[in-house]
């Protein structure tokens, strides 16, 4: 396929690559050993970093909360973020779609299987990127539903675990419950969502839980208050009770994949007026203007 035909077609179909302990190879080819202990306990952290116009967005953002993701498992950082750097334009390049969804993850590697970490970790280091799959303009125009469920987590939500049973038993009861995502309470406070960060606006002031161990803070969610800051939106970074979130006006949702939603349903009941806020489109085109910075050519790779 040349370069025209790659760029024109639908994209979906196109090989996909795995980088794979600094080599590139099929995705579908990329083997790891069975006794990783990536695999065995789910001893890893990963990141999910969004791609547009080839560039990834906020890539500093994303290296820090690894650093603190691999500091907070006592594993190093097997690369410099010149390396990382050059891994993912690498990654990218090597894929058509000008707006991907990049994909890492660091394992403390095989080991003898023991709970206690092998004296001298060989860390797995594997990527892929595939098209970014953002909502389409209905699911924006409309908003989504969710359900409430308890927070049954650990506590260390502010790492960015490969481990997670819980988020994915929390995001398939929302699933059979027809519903998007899950908002999670734990003692009658918010958290977040079972891969997401929850935003609620009351009286026009926009609600964040802060980023402590209870959530994981989403570089979406990091962006979205630095959106408000910025441009003197009336907010609060404080616990959110339960009953605040019950009668909000407004609630999104926040990630990488999903930029920023609208949840105008919790628990088959509206959400305020049952239809996207104007809090919400406010942030919703200051989110894009953020975007549309970071695609110019003048834009930092690193931004
Ligand atoms: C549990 C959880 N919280 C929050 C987020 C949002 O993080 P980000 O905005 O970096 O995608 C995610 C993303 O997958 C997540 O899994």
């Amino acid at each position: 396929m040349d370069e025209v035909s790659l760029a024109a077609g639908s994209g979906a179909e196109a090989p996909r690559l795995a980088f794979l302990n600094g080599t590139f190879l099929p995705l579908d080819e990329a083997q790891v050993p069975v006794l990783d202990r990536g695999l065995l306990f789910g001893d890893g952290v990963y990141e999910v970093i969004p791609v547009y116009a080839r560039r990834a967005f906020r890539l500093d953002a994303h290296f820090d909360r690894l650093e603190r993701s691999l500091a907070a498992i006592r594993l190093a950082n097997p690369y410099p973020r010149e390396r990382w750097s050059a891994f993912i334009a690498a990654l990218i390049e090597r894929h058509p779609w000008p707006d991907q969804s990049v994909y890492l993850q660091v394992t403390r590697g095989p080991a003898p299987r023991n709970h206690a970490f092998p004296a001298a970790p060989r860390p797995t280091v594997f990527m892929m990127s595939g098209p970014l799959k953002l909502p389409d303009r209905a699911e924006r125009e409309r908003g989504v539903s969710a359900i409430s469920l308890p927070d049954f987590r650990w506590l260390r939500c502010d790492i960015k675990s490969i481990a997670l049973l819980g988020n994915c038993l929390l995001r398939q009861a929302a699933v059979e419950a027809g519903c998007r995502e899950a908002v999670l309470f734990r003692d009658g406070r918010l958290t977040e969502g079972a891969a997401s960060n929850i935003f609620a606006v009351k009286d026009g002031v926009l609600l964040a839980p802060p980023a402590d161990h209870l959530i994981l803070a989403g570089i979406t969610y990091e962006i979205t208050l630095e959106l408000a800051r910025t441009h003197g939106l009336r907010h609060e970074v404080r616990p959110v009770s339960e009953d605040e979130v019950r009668a909000a006006d407004e609630l999104w949702l926040t990630s990488a994949s999903n930029e920023i939603l609208p949840i105008t349903v919790l628990d088959g009941r509206p959400v305020g007026a049952g239809i996207p806020g104007p809090a919400y489109r406010r942030m919703a085109a200051l989110f894009e203007q953020a975007k549309a910075a970071a695609r110019t050519p003048e834009a930092r790779t690193h931004g």
